[in-house]
């Protein structure tokens, strides 16, 4: 039986994919770069400094490290701008009563994020205090998909990886999860990934795979 799920939090219990697109696409305007949704979609689960070294793919020249860390800094300044705009309303539908559920019945919730902001957004959505885990990208030195954030949070949880559940909406995400021995939810833009031994519309759905 599972005994914990790990909640993966951008574009699973909150909609940030959009704030990181459009904090990016500032940034890449500001430098013209070309950037859209299709290299967008490539980010997601991906570190911050990776994402930018995947955007910079498109750029006319090279950008030494000090240059890097200056645009990943004001790129998470408006992203960081943009998620003040959050409220408990924007926790995804589903997400507190499935927890609540979960609380109930003895299993275990825990989030593995790559994002060093999971402390902000989490406060922000009102699920800061949930969690019996919370494992980021400020307590990891390999993001997803290296299984490293999710191991962390099964370890936190005392809990043995193969009876902990994933939900991801990132193809980086279900590969590092399938690596940590995990089973692997699939939901929003993960939908149709093979990786995935379940495949949820919506988080309400995730009772039928924990309880049965
Ligand atoms: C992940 C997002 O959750 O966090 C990525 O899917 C993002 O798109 C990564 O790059 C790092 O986020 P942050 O908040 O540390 O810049
Ligand atoms: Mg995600």
């Amino acid at each position: 039986a599972i005994q914990a799920v790990i909640f993966d939090l951008d574009g699973v219990l909150v909609h940030t994919d959009r704030f990181h697109y459009e904090a990016w696409q500032r940034m890449a305007n500001e430098e013209g770069i070309s950037f859209d949704v299709s290299i967008n979609d490539r980010l997601r689960g991906v570190s911050r400094m990776e994402s930018l070294d995947i955007i910079l793919e498109k750029s006319e020249r090279s950008y030494t490290q000090s240059e890097k860390e200056d645009l990943a800094d004001r790129k998470n300044e408006y992203y960081r701008e943009l998620l003040l705009q959050l409220t408990p309303a924007d926790a995804a539908e589903g997400a507190l009563a499935f927890i609540a559920r979960c609380k109930e019945q003895d299993v275990k919730t825990a989030i593995g994020s790559s994002s060093r902001n999971t402390p902000m957004i989490l406060e922000r959505i009102g699920l800061a205090h949930v969690f019996d885990a919370i494992a980021d990208g400020n307590q990891i030195v390999r993001s997803k998909p290296d299984p490293e954030v999710f191991l962390l949070a099964a370890q936190q949880l005392g809990v043995d990886p193969a009876y902990c559940l994933v939900v991801e909406d990132a193809e980086a995400g279900l590969i590092a999860a399938e690596r940590a021995g995990m089973l692997k939810a699939a939901i929003g833009a993960a939908f149709d990934s093979s990786v995935a031994d379940y495949r949820l519309r919506n988080l309400a759905e995730m009772a039928e795979i924990v309880f049965g």
